[in-house]
């Protein structure tokens, strides 16, 4: 087994020094394997953005190590990280131009990945390529190669980007609530492109959830983060066969939290 991801032993706080402080990340070690799709819950502020950014390098951990791929990229800036990590946020209009059209769009994707491109002027050999891999999203959008990302509606829109991360080959694909800002419907279809896009690619991946269902259907491992450190982490027959009481008892069970507000991890 080859690891991704190693995390180790690392804390962040935030505003040090002032009455708001937050120790955030509290000794948290964590290591992933090449091809493990981890889905992560936890309530509220516990932590999940501040690990996934903590990776991509949004900033630096207080303490701790991160290698990415045996490199140690601890102390890398986020641009250095981003050639090996793929990244989807809530927010669709994160992930794509919204004035340059759908080619366009993958044109600079491709580019990213440091595959053989050419800026933004799209050959009709790439064209072939990209109404492929459009075809794959099943939502029509490789007869629209010419449409402004502008014009798609949200959910189009996290198609399109989930397709650019993946284009990119990343060593690691992190998920920040894809899906929280689509309608129930749309969410379940990107979640199910999701699915098959790290399967058919073969890539590691990191979703971030609210929804306990969708951790455990989703993905071969499970983590729940509590109060900045890893409450549960289950794989396997064991996360297939979880319900969600399963997972409430082991929580609470883990956690030695007595307190029967499940809103602690609902969020
Ligand atoms: N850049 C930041 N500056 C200050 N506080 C932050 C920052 N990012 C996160 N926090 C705080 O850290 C805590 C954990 O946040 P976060 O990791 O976003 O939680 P969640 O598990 O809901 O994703 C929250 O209290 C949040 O306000
Ligand atoms: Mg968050």
């Amino acid at each position: 087994m080859t690891a991704i991801l190693q995390v180790k032993d690392i804390h962040k706080s935030f505003e040090i020094g002032t009455v708001n402080e937050n120790h955030v990340l509290k000794g948290l070690t964590l290591t992933i394997e090449k091809g493990e799709f981890v889905t992560i819950i936890g309530g509220n502020g516990a932590g999940k953005s501040t690990l996934l950014n903590s990776i991509a390098g949004s900033f630096l951990v207080d303490s701790g190590s991160i290698h990415l791929a045996g490199e140690d990229v601890t102390r890398q800036k986020t641009a250095e990280r981003a050639k090996h990590i793929g990244r989807v946020f809530q927010d669709p209009k994160m992930g794509t131009a919204t004035r340059l059209s759908i080619e366009e769009n993958l044109a600079v994707a491709y580019k990213r990945g440091g595959k053989r491109g050419l800026s933004l002027g799209v050959k009709d050999k790439q064209r072939v390529e990209f109404r492929e891999r459009l075809k794959q999203l099943d939502l029509n959008l490789e007869s629209r190669l010419k449409m402004e990302v502008g014009l798609l509606s949200g959910g189009q829109r996290q198609a399109l980007t989930l397709l650019m991360a993946a284009l990119q080959s990343p060593k690691l694909l992190l998920l920040d609530e894809h899906t929280a800002a689509l309608d129930p419907k749309t969410s379940k279809m990107v979640l199910e492109l999701t699915n098959k896009i790290v399967k058919e690619e073969q890539l590691t991946a990191m979703m971030i959830t609210h929804n306990m269902e969708n951790a455990i259907e989703y993905g071969n491992r499970l983590i729940m983060l509590y109060n900045g450190q890893i409450a549960v982490d289950v794989r396997g027959k064991e996360k297939q066969q979880m319900t969600v009481p399963d997972l409430l008892e082991l929580f609470h069970k883990n956690s030695g939290n007595r307190v029967s507000d499940d809103a602690l991890i609902l969020g």
